[in-house]
């Protein structure tokens, strides 16, 4: 198995995306150099992954991806439900390539939780999706680590996932949604916050932005 080696796309640097970047407009060009901390030789094989923003890929491959990683019932899912009617974070979400074969996924959106003292805003993070044949080869700690470094100043994140996978790497952990109600079926263990030190509401219900 060739061992994998990641570049970002200038662009994700920015704090803003630039407009109109096609794919490939902007790439770094290869030898990307690094991964995990360690410098890579020119002459080491490396299976090259570039992180780009998710708008560079067609919205097909992407529902294509998500299926092959999620099933094709994902839709169903309580996740879904707490975005209704929102649009991705483009700032926020990115995509992985291998070439130009679409090989992960990350979107974020805007949520909040409602409660009676008001509404919280707060990012959704996910689906995050690693091509079958692709996963536990780093991509998917990529794209979240990379995600990562542009919410410093960001509301709190959420996400329904493995604790046992966000917990460890990313630092999501459930202690302050013990309490929260979501719109749909999900198992309270996997209800995951990255909160920054801050206070969140106690009880609430997690949904939407409004208005
Ligand atoms: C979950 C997912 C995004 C992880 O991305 P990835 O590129 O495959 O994983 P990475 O290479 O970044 O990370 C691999 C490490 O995380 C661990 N890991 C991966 N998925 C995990 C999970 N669901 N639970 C616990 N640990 C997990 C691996 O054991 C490995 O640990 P190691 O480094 O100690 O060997 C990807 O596997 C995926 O799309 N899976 C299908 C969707 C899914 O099942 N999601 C469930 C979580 S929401």
């Amino acid at each position: 198995m060739l061992e994998p080696c990641f570049t970002v796309q200038p662009w994700l640097n920015r704090p803003r995306p630039l407009e109109g970047t096609g794919k490939g407009a902007s790439r770094v060009p290869f030898p990307a150099t690094s991964y995990m901390g360690r410098t890579l030789s020119r002459l080491e094989p490396a299976l090259l992954i570039t992180l780009s923003p998710l708008a560079d890929a067609d919205p097909n491959a992407v529902e294509a991806l998500l299926d092959a990683a999620f099933g094709a019932d994902r839709r169903g899912r309580t996740a879904y439900k707490l975005r209704e009617g929102m649009k991705v974070l483009p700032e926020l979400s990115l995509a992985a390539w291998e070439e130009d074969r679409l090989v992960g996924a990350l979107q974020c959106w805007p949520i909040a939780l409602h409660s009676d003292a008001g509404d919280t805003d707060l990012i959704l993070v996910g689906p995050v999706a690693v091509d079958p044949e692709r996963q536990q080869q780093g991509i998917g700690r990529a794209m979240m680590r990379e995600m990562l470094t542009h919410t410093d100043d960001r509301e709190s994140l959420v996400l329904i996932g493995d604790p046992e996978y966000y917990g460890r790497h990313f630092g999501f952990i459930a202690d302050q949604t013990a309490n929260w109600e979501l719109p749909g079926p999900f198992e309270r263990r996997r209800l995951l916050a990255r909160t920054g030190g801050r206070d969140l509401p106690y009880r609430g219900m997690l949904g939407p932005r409004r208005g």
